[in-house]
């Protein structure tokens, strides 16, 4: 595992894996590794190619107030826990490297993605998002890129500027990876209090309840996210959205694929989960 801090080190080392004809899978993460991220590297060693891991905690993607600053780095545990794994490559640029001179002088921006659900809460982030992740494709020029489906719409936002701006890249979006009681794994699960902790997964059994009611027929989507919100509040959680929207565009509903989204706050983290339903079966 060859950890690189500069890009042009890493382009050095990429061109002779490219003259090579392997592929380059890249997995970008922000560190703080659980086995979330470790579930990425795992479906990138399901491919044949070399794996090109990073870890970066991208200014841009925090909004004004948020908790940039306090984000847990932990960088020497995920290298430990990395090595277990042996991704080819660890790419750790400092935000110098990525953003010179704090110089954003273009961004990135899904427009029909950008300011809804987490969008409206969390305005411009989506936009840090995909401009790094842009950066991310140019400096690395994977073949594949593997993200968690957890975030989904920020899955969905990288689906959309890969196609809009033709970039040659396959996106493989992994299963999100639970705690054994179903509580989603993040790193914001560390803000969590005993208390808030043992709470925290009713978030995922309020949205496989309203699944399941679909699953049974139920139509009535209002009522079901309705009922959802007050069940959270009366959890103690401080919900941001919860909604039944298309899978493929989070617009309302109009065919068989359908997702579940929510975020809420409980204490002091902000807890994010989705669940897909498949109305034919
Ligand atoms: O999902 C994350 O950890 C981040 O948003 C990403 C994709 C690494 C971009 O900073």
């Amino acid at each position: 595992m060859r950890q690189l801090k500069s890009i042009s080190e890493l382009r050095e080392q990429l061109n002779t894996v490219r003259k090579a004809d392997k592929k380059i899978i890249l997995v970008p993460t922000m560190g703080n590794l659980h086995d979330g991220h470790l579930s990425l590297v795992k479906q990138a060693q399901k491919i044949d190619g070399l794996i090109v891991t990073t870890i970066f905690v991208n200014p841009t993607q925090f909004v004004a107030g948020e908790d940039f600053d306090s984000y847990p780095r932990t960088l020497e545990n995920d290298l430990s826990l990395l090595e277990q794994l042996n991704p080819d490559i660890v790419f750790i640029p400092d935000t110098n490297e990525i953003y010179p001179d704090s110089q954003i002088k273009a961004e990135i921006i899904v427009p029909e993605l950008d300011s809804i659900y987490c969008g409206e809460f969390r305005p411009g982030h989506f936009r840090g998002v995909a401009t790094v992740v842009t950066k991310l494709f140019n400096i690395v020029q994977p073949d594949i890129a593997i993200f968690g489906e957890k975030d989904y719409q920020q899955l969905l936002v990288i689906r959309s500027l890969v196609q809009s701006l033709d970039l040659p890249v396959e996106i493989v979006g992994s299963a999100t990876v639970r705690e054994a009681d179903g509580l989603a794994m993040s790193s914001r699960n560390s803000y969590l209090t005993d208390e808030e902790r043992r709470q925290a997964p009713i978030l995922y059994e309020c949205l496989c309840g309203i699944a399941d009611a679909i699953k049974q027929g139920d139509s009535n989507f209002e009522k079901l996210e309705k009922n959802g919100l007050n069940r959270l509040k009366e959890s103690g959680f401080r919900p941001e959205y919860l909604n039944i929207c298309d899978a493929e565009t989070l617009k309302e509903p109009k065919n068989h694929k359908l997702v579940i989204i929510c975020a809420a706050w409980l204490g002091k983290a902000r807890l994010i989960d989705n669940v897909a339903v498949h109305t034919y079966d």
